[in-house]
């Protein structure tokens, strides 16, 4: 095992001699040429190779419809050149929010996502010109376990998970019935997505929430969406083989790192090894209907560590055994492996942030070596939503802008106020936040 580090590198040779020292081959490139160049998916244009993953701001109304924060942030990452915007988490019920801020898309406010998405491609045209388009995707999701709409709402889990810590009390379990109705809202949520003019729609699967904790209900075998393969992944088939003009995508955890039977993608021996044969059957078997995948691991609340590698842990938490370069090296070649496996879908890979001003070297390695479509960023893009055009202008990033790990905007999201960064970002600074 690895020893965990803070980030202290002031050059790149600096970078490479460690991941040398840690046995690690990380992709590099000295150009970041590759980053800027376009792709189509589905006939549409990307303009260019970084993602904006998403990232929660917290900061709808109560009945979902995106206020000022929302517009400010996503209007930052089109200004800033952005050729993919993925935008957060987006509930297709009330009961499945994580905070009573999350955004939630419904027929009444389905003009609200309209008129923010008409912001964005406004912004992204008035910098970059008429034919400027971002690429934008909707995620949807239902909070599942972690579901807290509000105060005294009485959540519900899926599958038994001892591994994987509960919200207080003894939880009831959504029943068949139940899903079949989340299922249906899902539907209706990918009709809304196209009728708000968005590129694409995320069907999530990955992080804990209900859909991702369907993939890992083995135990579960009293229930349609439990127990065998076919089963865990109905929801997911169901849903993304329902005809639809605007293309599917799907955020999808390629392994968890809590053993088998309580994680998936991983080993069926119990043992801590990564298996992706059920990763690769599902991709497969639903990439007729998806060509636009985004591949991330782990389990916030429990494992942060695996799929966003920092320095300091949420409110101090202890730092993990392992190195972060350790973290991002597993998820650049497990991306890898399964891109080389499926080459003709896109692909965006996870978790580069604590590369800081690196990222765009490593990124257009990894580029370069097909190990990944699209390069994602998401405490980046809270922090330096501008980087695209630092890139473009100078070449390389100024370290005095880049995230730093700090798992401040983690904290601003677990107290359930608007989540941004804490140390780039006036705004969501203490004082920041006083004025307004
Ligand atoms: C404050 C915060 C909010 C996030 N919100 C979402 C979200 O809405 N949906 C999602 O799939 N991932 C979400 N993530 C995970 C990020 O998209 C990303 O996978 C993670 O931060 C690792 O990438 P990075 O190293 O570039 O930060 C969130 C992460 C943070 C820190």
């Amino acid at each position: 095992m690895s020893k965990h580090e803070k980030f202290r590198f002031k050059s790149a040779d600096e970078l490479i001699a460690k991941t040398k020292e840690l046995g690690i081959n990380l992709p590099w490139s000295d150009s970041v040429e590759a980053l800027f160049q376009p792709t189509m998916i589905q006939g549409i244009k990307v303009p260019n190779r970084l993602t904006v993953q998403p990232m929660e701001g917290f900061d709808s109304d109560e009945t979902g419809i995106p206020l000022e924060l929302a517009y400010r942030r996503y209007g930052r990452y089109a200004a800033g050149g952005n050729g993919m915007i993925w935008f957060e988490a987006c509930s297709v019920v009330p009961d499945g929010r994580s905070n009573p801020h999350q955004f939630m898309i419904n027929p009444e406010n389905v003009q609200e996502y309209k008129k923010l998405n008409d912001h964005i491609r406004k912004t992204a045209a008035d910098a970059f010109g008429i034919d400027y388009r971002p690429f934008i995707v909707l995620q949807l999701t239902h909070s599942g376990r972690y579901s807290k709409p509000y105060k005294d709402y009485q959540y519900k889990i899926f599958s038994n998970n001892p591994v994987l810590e509960l919200q207080g009390g003894k939880p009831e379990f959504y029943s068949d019935a139940e899903i079949d109705e989340i299922k249906a809202a899902y539907i209706r949520a990918i009709g809304l997505a196209e009728e708000a003019g968005f590129d694409a729609v995320d069907v999530k699967a990955c992080h804990g929430y209900l859909l991702h904790e369907l993939l890992f209900a083995y135990d579960r075998t009293d229930s349609r969406y439990g127990g065998s393969f076919e089963n865990r992944t109905r929801f997911m088939r169901d849903v993304l083989s329902t005809p639809s003009k605007i293309i599917k995508a799907v955020r999808l955890n390629a392994f968890d790192l809590i053993p088998y039977p309580y994680g998936f993608g991983m080993n069926p021996d119990g043992s801590s090894a990564i298996d992706l044969t059920e990763i690769k059957k599902l991709i497969g078997e639903f990439s007729k209907w998806v060509p636009l995948w985004n591949i991330s691991a782990g389990i916030p609340r429990y494992n942060a560590f695996v799929g966003r590698p920092f320095d300091r842990g949420v409110f101090n938490a202890p730092v993990p055994e392992e190195h972060p370069l350790t973290g991002i090296d597993r998820m650049i070649r497990i991306t890898g492996e399964l891109q080389h496996e499926f080459p003709e879908l896109s692909i965006v890979g996870t978790g580069y942030s604590w590369l800081r001003q690196f990222y765009p070297n490593v990124g257009a390695g990894v580029l370069q070596e097909k190990k990944a479509t699209f390069i994602g960023l998401g405490r980046s893009s809270f922090a330096y939503p501008d980087a695209f055009n630092d890139l473009i202008k100078n070449g390389k990033l100024d370290p005095k802008k880049v995230c730093v790990s700090c798992s401040k905007c983690t904290e601003f999201m677990r107290l359930g106020v608007p989540s941004g960064c804490a140390v780039r970002d006036y705004r969501y600074s203490n004082k920041g936040r006083r004025e307004q």
